[in-house]
């Protein structure tokens, strides 16, 4: 197992109180697998991310438990400079803003050759060569002379392309993308995924993908874990969690969707808004927006309970999974 994420917990000291962002949160990502994590702004996505990558913001947040096994090793327990040499090498993060995590004054050949000047102690000359091998690969049309360019020259699309370069320079074995194609529009959208998606089968990287998408997952993920209010409370393979979700808060984000198979049903929002999260609700947290909501939902928090398949693990923190799976 690449990644296992286990029971991880983090909170936010906030002016309102305790902000409880992760709350037991497990997941597992495998070499050549891909995750989706899924789930309304504000559910721990990113935070959950940020403290698997340890860029997470120390204070105002603090990893209150868990592991993070990365090839074994939990990295919660590396010193910081052991940790750096992971994070480096190892493990890579595409964010959703390239241009921001981009140097705005060097011309990004210069910046991917970095990589290699630092991490495998290339020449610059050496460095430069491998800089337009890269952006060749993540498909920069004239990418000797766009190497001497700097990241405001290039389109949304380009510079998340070499944001991905970026990632991909070291050959990682995984790669979290938050929000990766967030800020484009749909065409550029569809082929930057499709990108990622063959680069990761081409290096057999573990992928996690970060997104309130759901159109976008369908086609790219193996395997989706739907987050709320710091919590995972559906994980299922991609299709059998499209062809019957067994959370109803996963059933409100399908029907929320516009889906080319289900033309001309209703749409649904789903009423309501999530949870502050200095003050979530006790029991389930779904429970005041739950169409399926009883009295055992607003005071027993649900395990993430088993739900039965013939070939895959699959899970759902509802009381009433089966009533919700069988629709
Ligand atoms: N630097 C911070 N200081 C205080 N609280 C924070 C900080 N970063 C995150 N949080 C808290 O953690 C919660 C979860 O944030 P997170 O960024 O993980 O959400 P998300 O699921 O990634 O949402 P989005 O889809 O908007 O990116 C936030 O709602 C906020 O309460
Ligand atoms: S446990 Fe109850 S409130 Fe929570 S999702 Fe299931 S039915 Fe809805
Ligand atoms: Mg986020």
């Amino acid at each position: 197992m690449l990644l296992d994420v286990r029971d991880l917990h983090v909170e936010f000291r906030t002016r309102d109180g305790v902000a409880r962002a992760v709350n037991g949160v497990s997941y597992r990502v495998d070499a050549g697998e891909t995750l989706a994590v899924l789930g309304e702004s504000g559910s721990g996505k990113s935070v959950t991310a940020q403290a698997v990558m340890g860029i997470l913001d120390t204070p105002p947040g603090r990893i209150t438990g868990g592991e993070v096994l990365f090839r074994g090793r939990d990295l919660l327990k590396l010193k910081e400079d052991e940790r750096r040499r992971v994070r480096g090498a190892e493990m890579a993060m595409i964010f959703q803003d390239a241009l921001s995590s981009l140097n705005p004054v060097l011309p990004v050949g210069d910046q991917l050759g970095e990589m290699f000047v630092v991490h495998r102690g290339m020449s610059r000359k050496d460095a430069r060569a491998r800089a337009v091998e890269l952006m060749d690969r993540v498909r920069i049309p004239a990418a000797r002379e766009r190497a001497k360019q700097y990241p405001h020259q290039f389109s949304g699309g380009m510079r998340q392309r070499i944001m991905i370069a970026m990632a991909l320079a070291l050959e990682p074995a995984l790669i979290i993308a938050d929000e990766p194609t967030t800020a484009l529009d749909v065409t550029v959208q569809a082929q930057v995924m499709d990108l990622l998606a063959e680069l990761r089968r081409e290096y057999r990287m573990g992928l996690i993908l970060i997104t309130h998408d759901l159109g976008v997952v369908a086609d790219v993920a193996d395997r989706i874990a739907v987050m709320y209010a710091g919590r995972i409370v559906e994980s299922a393979p991609v299709h059998d969690l499209y062809g019957a979700p067994a959370h109803p808060y996963t059933r409100g984000l399908l029907d929320s969707v516009p889906r080319l198979d289900l033309k001309g049903r209703e749409l649904h929002a789903i009423k309501g808004l999530p949870p502050g999260l200095t003050h979530i609700p006790p029991g389930c947290a779904f429970h005041p927006r739950c169409p399926m909501a009883r009295d055992v939902c607003r005071t027993d928090v649900p395990p993430l309970y088993g739900v039965a398949e013939p070939d895959a693990a699959r899970g759902s923190a509802c009381h009433f999974w089966r009533e919700c799976l069988d629709g």
